[in-house]
């Protein structure tokens, strides 16, 4: 029997993990032979668990909370995303033995956003909550869109200024206090805190989304988050979790190891329906 092409999402904690689920349903649907397996790694066994892992074989890997800092310096090639957005989530074997560092989790949002729920995001007047890893990562993708500008509410007002002037060159993106934000509008919210973890809300004023404005959270649970129950008492057209995000990031992981890019609706609609 052949030997399978081997991949893996490292993370801590790791236990509920959806990837392996992703890619063995992506791989089933294009009939590609892999396997894919979740494996708890801190982060002070990042550097032994990627080697070991190459040592086996591996082929490719998924990199999530602790990790997409560190597997950025592991990286020895970046492409041109991670490279502005200081993450990796995705690591790439490449023929002479090296490691290109790929983020997906940008583009992975704009695809649930414009292609599965046709939020348009030209002229958009775009808020972000959160100014850490995970707003890093999607800004430079948005700017892609053409928004009509990025503003980055964070309750460590110096971080989204200095995230707004790292980005700069992309557009018009400031950086605000959550007290500043409270007499402007917002077509499209996004919460990119990781304040849904522990069923908090950052402090959102109550006229901040414009009329048939859209509320996004880049979390997800089996539950609707208090970000998206937020978003329906504030009538949002759309108010969603990061569900779809999660495979459509996958599914990019998934083009960049095999070069063939999975359909996402299916997957999807699966995650969903076994959630409800
Ligand atoms: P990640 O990589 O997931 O972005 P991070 O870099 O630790 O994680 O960033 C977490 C973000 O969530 C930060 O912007 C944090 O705000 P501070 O920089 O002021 O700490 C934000 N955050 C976490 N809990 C929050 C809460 N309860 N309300 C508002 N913002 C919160």
């Amino acid at each position: 029997m052949p030997l399978l092409d081997k991949y893996a999402v490292f993370g801590h904690p790791i236990n509920h993990s959806k990837s392996p689920r992703i890619h063995q349903l992506f791989a089933e649907q294009t009939q590609q032979q892999l396997s894919y397996e979740a494996q708890d790694v801190p982060a002070d066994s990042f550097e032994s668990a990627v080697q070991q892992f190459l040592e086996q074989g591996g082929k490719g890997l998924n990199c999530t909370v602790p990790l997409k800092e560190l597997a950025w310096q592991r990286a020895e090639y970046l492409s041109k995303r991670a490279q502005f957005s200081k993450a990796v989530n995705t690591l790439i074997l490449q023929e002479d033995g090296s490691l290109l560092g790929d983020n997906t989790d940008g583009i992975g949002l704009v695809a649930d956003l414009t292609n599965n729920h046709s939020i348009s995001l030209s002229d958009c007047r775009i808020l972000i909550l959160g100014a850490g890893g995970a707003s890093r990562g999607i800004i430079e993708p948005l700017m892609q869109q053409s928004p009509k500008n990025i503003v980055i509410a964070n309750r460590t007002v110096e971080k989204a200024i200095t995230l707004s002037h790292d980005f700069a060159q992309l557009g018009d993106i400031k950086g605000f206090s959550y007290e500043n934000i409270k007499t402007q509008q917002f077509d499209l919210i996004l919460n990119a805190t990781s304040a849904s973890l522990t069923g908090e809300l950052p402090p959102l004023g109550q006229n901040i989304l414009a009329k048939n404005g859209c509320c996004y959270d880049l979390a997800y649970a089996n539950k609707p988050t208090a970000f998206v129950l937020w978003g329906q008492t504030q009538k949002a057209r759309k108010s969603l979790d990061g569900l779809g995000m999660l495979v459509e990031q996958a599914a990019e992981a998934f083009y960049c190891w095999r070069g063939i890019r999975p359909e996402t609706s299916a997957v999807i609609d699966l995650l969903n329906a076994e959630r409800a």
